[in-house]
C-alpha cells in the first residue's frame, strides 16, 4: 500500500463497529493488519472501542485517538487510560473541538506524539480553520466524500499551506454511499474491483489527503478497503465519474 505522512494510506475507523467486543475487534484488527493497514482511529466517545482496540492491537500499529472532555482533569484521565490500553498514543486529537483552547496547552506538555483536531460538521469548519491557523496542530481530521466536499473550500488548501496532515473520516458517508448498484463497466473504467474502493480512491486521489479511515465490523472488508490504497490514482476525469455515479 502507498505510504504518506502518517503511514499506509488506508487505516481503520472504530466508530459503531466492534464497540466493547474484544474478540470481534481482534478479528477485524488482525485482518486489517494482514491487509497492510497500520493506523487505527478511536475516541473515548466510541464507548468500549478504545479498550477493545487496545487489546486487539497489543502494542502494534499507529494509534490515533482523541480527547473528548469538557475539563482538563477529565482530559488527563482519558490520556492516562489510553496509555494503559495502548502503551502510547501516536496521534492525539481534540474531538469535535471540545474545549480545544483549554486542552492544547497541557497536551503540548504531556503528550509526546502528533497533535490533531477534528470536527464532522460543516458549521464548525470556520473554527477548525481558526485552530489550524494557530499552527499548534500537526493533524486535522475531517469528513470528505463525494457528498461532503465543503472542506475543499478552505480546510484542504489551508492544511496544505501549513503542512498539516489530513485524516479523512466518513470516506463512505457512514455507509450511505455504498448502498447502490454501480455498473461493472464503470468500475473497469476506474480500474477498481468494487464501488467502496472507488470511493476510497476518490478521496486518496486528492494529494492533500494522507489517510482514509473506513470503519467496518467485517474482517473481509478490511482487505477490500486496503486494496484502494494502491496507485495509480484517479485522473480528474475518473474523479468526476465517481462524483457522477455517487450523485
Ligand atoms: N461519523 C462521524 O461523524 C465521525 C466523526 C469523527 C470521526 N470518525 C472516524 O472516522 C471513521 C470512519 O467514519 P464512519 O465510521 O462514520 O463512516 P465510514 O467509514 O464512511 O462508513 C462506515 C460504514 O461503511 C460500511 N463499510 C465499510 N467498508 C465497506 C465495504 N468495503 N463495503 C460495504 N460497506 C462497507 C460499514 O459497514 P460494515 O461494518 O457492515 O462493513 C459501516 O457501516 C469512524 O469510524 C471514526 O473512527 C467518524
Amino acid at each position: 500500500m502507498e505510504e504518506r505522512r502518517l503511514g499506509p494510506v488506508v487505516g481503520l475507523g472504530t466508530w459503531n463497529t466492534f464497540d466493547g467486543d474484544a474478540s470481534l475487534a481482534r478479528a477485524v484488527v488482525d485482518a486489517a493488519f494482514d491487509a497492510g493497514a497500520r493506523v487505527f482511529d478511536s475516541s473515548p466517545m466510541y464507548r468500549g472501542a478504545e479498550a477493545s482496540l487496545g487489546s486487539a492491537l497489543a502494542g502494534r500499529g499507529t494509534v490515533a485517538t482523541k480527547i473528548w472532555a469538557r475539563s482538563v482533569d477529565e482530559g488527563r484521565e482519558q490520556l492516562a487510560r489510553q496509555r494503559e490500553w495502548f502503551g502510547r498514543v501516536d496521534v492525539e486529537q481534540i474531538h469535535n473541538l471540545v474545549s480545544w483552547r483549554q486542552h492544547v496547552d497541557w497536551l503540548k506538555e504531556e503528550h509526546d506524539g502528533l497533535l490533531g483536531v477534528t470536527h464532522y460538521a460543516s458549521g464548525a469548519f470556520g473554527e477548525l480553520a481558526e485552530a489550524l491557523r494557530t499552527q499548534l496542530f500537526d493533524v486535522v481530521q475531517l469528513p470528505y466524500n463525494p457528498h461532503e466536499r465543503e472542506v475543499e473550500q478552505e480546510l484542504l488548501p489551508l492544511a496544505a499551506e501549513l503542512g498539516v496532515r489530513v485524516i479523512v473520516m466518513r470516506p463512505l458517508a457512514e455507509g450511505a454511499l455504498v448502498r447502490r448498484q454501480v455498473d461493472p463497466a464503470a468500475l473497469r473504467e476506474l480500474g477498481v474491483e468494487t464501488w467502496p474502493q472507488a470511493l476510497l480512491k476518490w478521496a486518496l486521489s486528492d494529494e492533500r489527503v494522507d489517510l482514509v479511515i473506513p470503519a467496518t465490523r467485517r474482517p473481509e472488508r478490511t482487505r477490500e478497503n486496503a486494496r484502494a490504497g494502491e496507485p495509480p490514482w484517479f485522473t480528474p476525469e475518473q474523479r468526476a465519474l465517481v462524483e457522477e455515479l455517487a450523485a
